[in-house]
């Protein structure tokens, strides 16, 4: 069977860095506070000349060179954002355009924080459909430019970013020692739009509105949801928390991260976290996270390697795949 295997990945993050205690002073707020209550101790924000097609487009050239391809060798980008440049055309078409490629076709996917895993998982299914053979993924945020400022409950939160995955046909055994993607599990559920919202957008307000969030009410869902999620793939890959090599979950919170992984057995060595460095990037904190743990020689050719992620809507899902 043909499978989706990973040629490559990259990454790229504006130049200013917001440490903790640049916050003191504009809300009431101290590094102490969000660290015990998140683990980010800071977050890179976008400069005017940084946007998410920028950074998408530094971290798709990235993951390009480090599969050794060129932008003629891609008929596919997907990109997954909450903060296009545009309401449109798609960021994904503009990313097209600064890598110089004109053939093929590029869309972005809106799943808020999930975005990145529901882009992976729509990314393999148009390879194995026969629809494309080598696809860029890419995940690419300015959440900086949505937040409030001057609310201290989310704008210490987040971060921009961009991270990319270069996913090419290759035929597999079908067996679970293949390399690629070999599992996904998607969920969403409107019932929960209102707990992390944008209050405004082109057919409401007609503006582009400030994210809100309750954030007590998503950390009650996220971890039930993200473990209930994570199981379904297990369950369909037949595998077990112990055959895992490396767990890469959605960036938003430690303390979200530990008790998930608590919960499913996984052991805290196998668990990449880079919240602290990059605070919650949205659509970009999974390949952000990817990027890191393969740079250091962590995840290598062959590895296990579980993706998860829950955000806005609510959305969540999990992608396993052998690196
Ligand atoms: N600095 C200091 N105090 C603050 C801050 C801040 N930055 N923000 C809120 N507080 C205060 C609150 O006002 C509240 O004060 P009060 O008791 O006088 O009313 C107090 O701290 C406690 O607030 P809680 O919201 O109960 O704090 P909690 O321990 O739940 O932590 C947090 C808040 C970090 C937002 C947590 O709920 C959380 O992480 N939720 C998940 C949200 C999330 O990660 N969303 C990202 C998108 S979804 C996803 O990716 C999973």
């Amino acid at each position: 069977m043909i499978r989706s295997v990973v040629r490559g990945n990259g990454a790229a993050l504006p130049r200013r860095i917001m440490k903790n205690a640049d916050f003191e002073g504009m809300v009431e707020t101290s590094d102490e506070w969000i660290v015990q209550r998140t683990g980010i101790r800071q977050r890179h924000v976008a400069a005017d000349d940084e946007t998410t097609a920028s950074l998408g487009e530094a971290a798709a050239r990235a993951a390009l060179d480090s599969a050794g391809m060129t932008p003629a060798d891609i008929d596919l980008i997907i990109l997954a954002t909450s903060t296009p440049n545009n309401t449109f055309p798609a960021t994904a078409v503009e990313i097209q355009n600064r890598l110089g490629m004109h053939h093929g076709f590029a869309f972005d996917m809106q799943a808020v924080c999930s975005g990145f895993v529901y882009a992976v998982a729509t990314a393999d299914l148009y390879i194995r459909g026969g629809l494309a053979k080598r696809v860029l993924v890419i995940g690419s945020e300015t959440f900086s430019r949505i937040l409030d400022w001057s609310d201290r409950s989310t704008c210490v939160l987040f971060g921009d970013g961009a991270g990319a995955l270069v996913l090419e046909a290759e035929e597999g055994a079908g067996a679970i020692t293949d390399r690629g993607v070999l599992a996904a599990s998607l969920r969403s559920d409107g019932a929960h739009k209102d707990k992390l919202f944008v209050d405004g957008g082109p057919s409401t307000t007609g503006t582009v509105g400030h994210l809100r969030m309750e954030g007590r009410e998503v950390f009650k869902h996220a971890v039930g949801m993200i473990t209930d999620v994570i199981e379904a793939t297990f369950g369909e890959a037949g595998i077990t928390a112990q055959d895992l090599d490396w767990f890469v979950p959605h960036q938003a919170n430690k303390r979200i991260i530990d008790a998930s992984a608590k919960k499913l057995g996984i052991a805290e060595e196998k668990v990449v976290v880079t919240v602290d460095l990059h605070g919650n990037t949205s659509a970009a904190s999974v390949p952000l996270a990817l990027s890191v743990a393969v740079a250091d020689g962590r995840i290598k050719k062959g590895d296990l390697v579980l993706l998860e992620a829950m955000g806005g809507g609510f959305t969540w899902g999990a992608v396993l795949l052998r690196w």
